[in-house]
């Protein structure tokens, strides 16, 4: 099943999303016919990752138009779920747009109906163009695998976080279908595990080779130089090149770095943050001390343990070798090539933000 699907009426409308909370246990189907349902399954990571929480964001604005919510407040309320991933507030404005666009111009009552078609039609294109733009992040990042490679990667960026086959794991995918790939490290990513658990059972799926490794021996099996090319994805990059993505990535680029591995965030343009300048300005989510003091809801810490909970960190572009987008290979990172990145796409700040009320308007 997809990781997300739009129901249109008379069954829907509904946004049905496969429960990444339960995986890979159980494939589980989270029903939303409400913004808040939606808001609720966003926080919980229900759905997750930077591409599809765009996608995400711009269906559930047609949701709320055609469920005849509030669609502003819905709008506010799904684009606040969750605060690093700019795709989240980037998918939900370029719907919210769309919507307002229509509905404000013919006016209340058939208004409202041309409004929620124009924020369906634009979430469709986002999808669309997020599962073009993961073919095309792929066939760019296969050019840095080399022959044989040994690959790390950290939490999941595959097609549970995309309309496609995803973003850093769409690359490592075309690498093993290359015949490329000797071997794929997976860091459990603690505390949610979305390497062990999501990560895994793609690769797992996918037929391709690949063994789990607690976070913390990323260090020794670069020291043993097992590890050719270390491949993340990205919540937001910042106009000066700095990566917010899950924690313990910022760490694997100072290992790398160190032993002289190259260090490749892959992640589409609209993940580009033109307007916020630079790691310092990136909100982290920080969330409950119970995803570390328990795991699987077992207690793994004396009750009452307090604990530091970053959902995220921030890698400055220094140590990015290189950023791959499904307009090519940005190398070195500056501040100057992703401007010129930015202002040829619906990068967030670009002088198109509307991009896609002018390509619905087409
Ligand atoms: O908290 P999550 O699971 O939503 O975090 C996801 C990540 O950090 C991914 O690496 C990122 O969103 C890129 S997904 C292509």
């Amino acid at each position: 099943m997809k990781a997300l699907r739009w129901v249109d009426p008379p069954a829907g409308p509904a946004i049905e999303l496969l429960d990444q909370t339960r995986l890979p246990a159980t494939e589980a189907v989270v029903r939303c016919t409400s913004a808040e349902q939606l808001v609720d399954a966003i926080s919980r990571l229900v759905v997750r990752g930077a591409p599809l929480l765009g996608v995400a964001g711009a269906f559930g604005v047609a949701l709320a138009a055609m469920r005849a919510e509030d669609v502003e407040a819905a709008a506010t309320a799904i684009a606040g779920a969750r605060p690093t991933a700019v795709n989240l507030s980037w998918g939900v404005g370029q719907a919210l747009a769309a919507y307002r666009e229509a509905a404000y111009r013919i006016g209340p009552g058939p208004g409202e109906n041309a409004g929620a078609g124009a924020a369906l039609h634009v979430a469709r294109m986002i999808a669309a163009d997020d599962a073009a733009a993961s073919a095309a992040m792929a066939r760019h990042g296969l050019s840095l695998v080399p022959a044989a490679a040994r690959v790390l990667t950290h939490c999941n960026t595959g097609q549970l976080v995309s309309a496609g086959e995803g973003t850093a794991f769409a690359v490592i995918l075309a690498a093993h279908r290359a015949g490329r790939l000797a071997q794929l490290w997976v860091d459990e990513t603690r505390p949610l595990l979305q390497g062990a658990r999501l990560t895994a059972w793609e690769a797992h799926r996918a037929g391709i080779a690949h063994a789990l490794l607690p976070d913390g021996a990323a260090a020794s099996l670069m020291a043993a130089g097992e590890v050719d090319l270390v491949l993340t994805g990205a919540d937001r990059i910042a106009a000066d090149g700095s990566v917010a993505n899950k924690v313990g990535t910022y760490g694997l680029a100072v290992l790398a770095r160190h032993h002289n591995v190259p260090f490749v965030v892959v992640a589409p343009v609209s993940t580009v943050d033109l307007e916020t300048p630079d790691g310092a300005a990136i909100t982290v989510e920080h969330r409950p001390a119970e995803e570390v003091a328990s795991m699987a809801g077992q207690p793994v810490a004396p009750p009452g343990t307090q604990a530091y909970n970053p959902a995220f960190d921030v890698t400055p572009p220094d140590l990015v070798s290189a950023i791959v987008t499904e307009q090519g290979v940005i190398q070195p990172v500056t501040a100057g090539n992703l401007r010129d990145l930015g202002v040829a796409s619906g990068a967030v700040g670009a002088p198109q933000a509307t991009f896609y009320v002018e390509r619905w308007r087409l």
